[in-house]
């Protein structure tokens, strides 16, 4: 049996009048967390895999603020989705603890990641058995 992997989509509340848009995001409001931490990711090239890890703690909301990129969450088990970032006003939100790669993106690409936790190079798994094995052990 196929298993839906627990991400979610999210849209924002976007205000509009003749000088433009805006686009509201509320951490513990808006997102399931206290955002601790943001970045972007812009210039890749179309070809590129980024991401190619999991976390052990930190969840996560992806939004592109700016043209289109996919991302592809897979578990445990294998079971795989890929979401189309592709509106300022949508993200998806990631929790700890799911494979994640970022690809296809878009020369306008600009990825911006919210995060429920500061930077921690010791949290983050980049390698695969190893991510499994950290399931298998209940080390997360
Ligand atoms: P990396 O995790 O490979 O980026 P992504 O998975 O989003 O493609 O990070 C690239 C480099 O930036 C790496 O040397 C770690 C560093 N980095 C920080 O110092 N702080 C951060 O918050 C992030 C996300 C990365």
């Amino acid at each position: 049996m196929t298993e839906t992997i627990d991400v979610k989509m999210l849209s924002f509340t976007e205000k509009g009048d003749d000088r433009g848009r805006l686009v509201i995001v509320e951490g513990g409001q808006d997102i399931p967390f206290e955002i601790k931490r943001v970045f972007y990711i812009y210039g890749s090239d179309p070809d590129v895999v980024r991401g190619r890890h999991a976390n052990r703690r930190s969840e996560f909301v992806l939004i592109n603020v700016a043209g289109t990129s996919k991302v592809r969450v897979t578990d445990r088990k294998g079971n795989e989705m890929v979401i189309h970032l592709n509106r300022p006003h949508t993200g998806v939100y990631i929790p700890a603890m799911v494979w994640k790669d970022m690809y296809d993106f878009s020369p306008d690409s600009v990825l911006l990641v919210l995060s429920s936790e500061h930077y921690d190079p010791s949290e983050y798994i980049r390698d695969f058995d190893e991510y499994l094995k950290v399931w298998e052990n209940g080390e997360a």
